[in-house]
């Protein structure tokens, strides 16, 4: 009985001190706090601040300050129905911090974790590696130098890329030193780094007029020995690096600008078709490889265009079938249009062809009104641009895309400014390593 009496007392009390919450609401179960987690949607001027939502919560209260201990706001306590909110109107390239706290039946939670933001501008991107977003799709390269290859340079290319290519070090003229001469050290250096830290190679390029060895180019002897000195050199070369060297482009630049094969020192000396050969012969020495022929500037001008896939389908004709096509996209911010580029694109294409971006850089100064000063709206544009060639690339069905390289690392290091005798900022770092604008375009690309 008395167990009883003291039973029925608690229940009373309780119950009673339950409904007096019900009214009041004294003393409000306080809700958890949220997880804030990474922002999303950056631009210069808005992200979209995130966080995890919290059980039975009713709203949430979200603060934006300029410093990490909220000392002041730029906005506090907006108060917000859903588990995300998109924050405007601010200035670019600037730091910016968020927390926010759940609100259930009248009480507040603690504040969450703070969230560091950074909106766009110019070297400040997302910690995104191009690498990792490509996640093994296609490859994303650059162009080396042995040289080069230490400290800061190797991190940012092992981090951020999936393959390499030497810019110079792999053409005739800097392997190739005499007959039966070849200064290997460099493209050793190359191909151990890029061995070591399991990144892709691919070689570049085998036959170039524009990179052929004094002794060759002054060679006395007969054509059939001329000839030879060239074929064991595709033999020792694409031999020695088998395995390793996965993709090889094979010829560079055979057709002129104006649309006609290009007179060089090999159709002189091996006959027009020494195209065709060449592919031969790297097959033979390493029947895996996959052989491109690499050429530029097909996008806007259809003489040479065509002649290239006229060389790509005659050789076809032969039964030699080269795997793939280089568009080197050596292009500007503003040229070629898109649409010139996917005729040129949808050509190779139709041919079963693998295709490479092999060189990408593109210019902020166009070849008629150069500029010294890059302005806003040209970085913009550049950025733009980046983001249509890598769009246009992942439009390529799955089985013919090679990959993306990049002509070059740091824009202090690109060939563009010298080549083209003016100021340039063609490529995704900036002299400090920095990713800049531009590599946002590429992930953008990449979305
Ligand atoms: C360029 C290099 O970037 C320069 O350093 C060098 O002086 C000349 O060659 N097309 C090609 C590349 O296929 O090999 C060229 O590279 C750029 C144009």
């Amino acid at each position: 009985m008395r167990i009883l009496l003291i039973s029925a007392f608690f229940y009373l009390f309780f119950n009673s001190c339950n409904s007096d919450n019900k009214d009041t609401n004294p003393v409000a179960v306080q809700p958890k706090a949220p997880v804030a987690i990474e922002a999303a949607n950056f631009t210069e001027i808005s992200f979209t601040a995130n966080w995890n939502s919290v059980v039975g919560a009713q709203k949430y209260f979200l603060d934006l300050s300029n410093k990490v201990d909220f000392s002041s706001f730029v906005f506090k306590d907006r108060e917000v129905s859903d588990i995300k909110y998109s924050v405007s109107s601010l200035t670019k390239a600037s730091d910016y911090y968020y927390r926010v706290r759940a609100f259930k039946d009248g009480a507040y939670s603690k504040y969450s974790n703070i969230i560091k933001v950074t909106t766009l501008g110019i070297g400040i991107n997302p910690n995104v590696n191009l690498k990792d977003k490509v996640n093994g799709d296609f490859i994303v390269g650059v162009a080396v130098s042995s040289d080069k290859l230490s400290g800061q340079y190797n991190t940012v290319i092992s981090n951020e890329f999936s393959s390499v290519t030497a810019e110079n070090e792999m053409k005739m003229r800097s392997i190739y030193t005499g007959p039966g001469q070849y200064n290997w050290a460099p493209v050793d250096k190359i191909v151990d780094f890029a061995v070591s830290k399991g990144i892709n190679i691919h070689g570049h390029a085998l036959i170039w007029h524009r990179s052929i060895p004094d002794f060759l180019d002054k060679f006395t002897g007969t054509d059939l020995e001329f000839e030879n000195l060239v074929k064991q050199y595709i033999f020792d070369v694409v031999g020695r690096y088998k395995d390793k060297i996965k993709s090889w482009d094979v010829v560079n630049e055979a057709i002129n600008d104006n649309g006609l094969f290009r007179d060089t020192k090999f159709s002189q000396r091996m006959g027009s078709n020494y195209v065709e050969k060449c592919f031969k012969w790297a097959r033979e020495a390493d029947p895996d490889c996959i052989l491109f022929y690499n050429d530029y500037g097909t996008g806007d001008n259809i003489p040479k265009q065509n002649a290239v896939y006229k060389l790509i389908k005659d050789m076809a004709v032969n039964h030699t079938h080269i795997d793939g096509l280089g568009f080197q996209m050596h292009i500007t911010y503003n040229s070629p249009s898109l649409s010139q580029l996917q005729i040129d694109l949808k050509r190779a294409l139709d041919e079963n062809l693998k295709i490479h971006f092999s060189e990408l850089d593109i210019r902020m100064n166009s070849d008629s009104s150069p500029i010294t000063s890059f302005t806003d709206d040209r970085i913009q544009l550049q950025r733009a641009k980046y983001k249509e060639v890598v769009q246009l690339f992942k439009t390529i069905p799955k089985s013919q895309r090679y990959g993306i390289t990049m002509w070059g690392l740091k824009d202090n290091e690109s060939w563009i400014p010298g080549e083209f005798g003016r100021p340039d900022k063609p490529l995704l770092f900036d002299d400090n390593f920095i990713r800049k604008l531009t590599h946002t375009g590429f992930l953008e690309g990449l979305e």
